[in-house]
């Protein structure tokens, strides 16, 4: 059973491994008002500064919460501008109605929603919004590419394991964040992107998933090389779009 410690282990290969977030999704946050300068933000899960760098761009004051040690080291080395709270969304102190707005990319799923989610209610203003992100490493409305259809037989020769982690699709997850009737979705926006990859950026990009071993990440490298080496990827990155009730 994968466990978050994983990204911790290995920051800067998170740093380099992972692509940034596709325009869209940005452009979608400021058409929606969100990225406004001078709005407080709330990095739930902030990593290595995904979400952090373009939201600091953007002109807002960010508090970033994360637990990993040195995730959080190289996070505050890479935005000194960061209130960093070394800490679990969890158990994290928080000033009520502090946040104008609460962003979780690609760390939702870790969390603890029943404890979570009147959190960052509490800690954001009556008319905050929760932004809800993740990407989706693999399309599944776009064509089985040859490199794809070697993913599926690499993953396809795991023992199969019982993940008791929320796995759902976007709807699942929207379901379970308006549950507790603390929030009500405003809009759930789908960005579907591709992105050329090379040999050493899928060694670097699957190192990086929690439930990939080396052997693995080594044979996805290896139909890099086979496949003439670069292959295009298909991603989707659904967002949440969350209010207060
Ligand atoms: C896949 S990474 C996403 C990092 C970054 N937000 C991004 O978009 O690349 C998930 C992050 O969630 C953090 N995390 C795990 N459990 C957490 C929790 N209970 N509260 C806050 N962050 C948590 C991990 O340490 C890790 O940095």
């Amino acid at each position: 059973m994968p466990d978050p410690g994983h990204f911790d282990a290995d920051p800067s290969g998170y740093e380099a491994g992972r692509p940034p977030y596709p325009d869209a999704l940005w452009a979608r946050l400021r058409a929606l008002g969100v990225l406004r300068p001078g709005l407080r933000a709330l990095d739930l899960g902030a990593g290595t500064g995904q979400a952090t760098g373009p939201l600091l761009t953007a002109g807002l004051s960010v508090t970033a919460v994360e637990p990993g040690r040195r995730l959080a080291r190289r996070l505050a080395e890479r935005f000194p501008a960061v209130d960093l709270r070394v800490a679990r969304t969890e158990d994290v102190e928080l000033s009520p109605s502090g946040y104008d707005i609460a962003v979780a990319a690609t760390s939702i799923h870790w969390m603890d929603l029943d404890v979570v989610l009147p959190r960052v209610r509490e800690a954001l203003a009556a008319d905050g919004r929760f932004l809800v992100w993740r990407t989706e490493f693999g399309d599944p409305t776009a064509s089985l590419t040859p490199f794809r259809e070697r993913v599926g037989e690499i993953v396809g020769r795991r023992a199969p394991v019982v993940d008791v982690r929320r796995r759902g699709g976007t709807a699942e997850l929207a379901q379970a964040l308006t549950a507790g009737g603390l929030f009500a979705v405003e809009e759930i926006d789908v960005t579907r992107w591709s992105l050329d990859l090379d040999e050493a950026q899928v060694r670097a990009l699957f190192a990086t998933f929690s439930d990939w071993n080396e052997a693995e990440v080594a044979a996805a490298g290896d139909a890099v090389r086979d496949l003439g080496g670069t292959v295009r990827e298909h991603y989707v990155t659904p967002l949440i779009v969350l209010r207060g009730t």
